[in-house]
């Protein structure tokens, strides 16, 4: 049993900014849980659209956000159909709706307070963690990279996943489903006022870990002889 209470990193930003496999790598690197709460937005949206509902329809995705069980949302984690443009959309959609974002807001404080097999920290990423969700967080960070190399990244993800993407509608995907991210009412996607901003636009995977790792060992102590 762990005495001391979990360290959690929290990591926030927009789509393909590299914030995924930044707190996937990590997690990995310190031995703490991740949680990619966009993921549950997804989960959401899927269900919605897998019961021939409209997401954009908050009486129907509230509906579903709050019938949802641990085992049915584990199931539509690992659903390949996650990471489609449908499912993109579908969440960003239902994640405009506070009891929607309210039906989850547990379930993300409980993975913060105990991570899963006993791990010691968690690294959450998502829109809100830093503001919303974690604002306790020591170390927050806010990763960016311009709308162009996102939507670059977007189409390389997606063409190694066998799947055709232009990139103009991409770029404009993206762009659409940012600014409803960032315009909504409740838990804009916003930087916490003490996150560490990371623009990734000309950075490589590589050198955002290791900016990420330098900044972390400066907030968490238990961290520094790590980094
Ligand atoms: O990070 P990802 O692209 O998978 O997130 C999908 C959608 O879920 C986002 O566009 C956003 O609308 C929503 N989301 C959110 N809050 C989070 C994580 C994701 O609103 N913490």
């Amino acid at each position: 049993m762990n005495a001391s209470p979990p360290t959690i990193i929290a990591i926030d930003g927009p789509a393909a900014s590299g914030k995924g496999t930044l707190a996937r790598r990590l997690a990995e690197y310190y031995g703490f849980a991740h949680l990619d709460t966009g993921g549950l937005y997804r989960a959401v949206g899927l269900a919605v659209l897998r019961q021939g509902g409209d997401p954009a329809d908050s009486a129907q995705a509230i509906k579903v956000a709050q019938a949802l069980d641990a085992a049915q949302l584990a199931g539509l984690m690992a659903d390949p159909a996650l990471r489609s443009e449908p499912a993109s959309d579908a969440a960003s959609k239902v994640a405009a709706v506070p009891a929607v974002r309210q039906a989850l807001y547990d379930f993300q404080r409980r993975f913060a307070a105990a991570p899963p097999n006993g791990a010691p920290g968690a690294v959450l990423d998502g829109r809100d963690i830093g503001t919303v969700i974690c604002p306790e967080a020591p170390a927050k960070l806010f990763i960016t990279a311009s709308a162009e190399v996102r939507a670059t990244r977007r189409v390389q993800e997606l063409q190694s996943r066998g799947i055709t993407a232009i990139y103009a509608a991409v770029l404009e995907d993206m762009k659409s489903r940012d600014a409803r991210d960032s315009q909504r009412e409740v838990a804009p996607l916003k930087p916490a006022d003490d996150a560490f901003l990371l623009d990734t636009s000309l950075l490589n995977a590589d050198q955002a870990f290791e900016k990420a790792v330098s900044f972390i060992s400066t907030k968490v102590s238990a961290l520094a002889e790590n980094g």
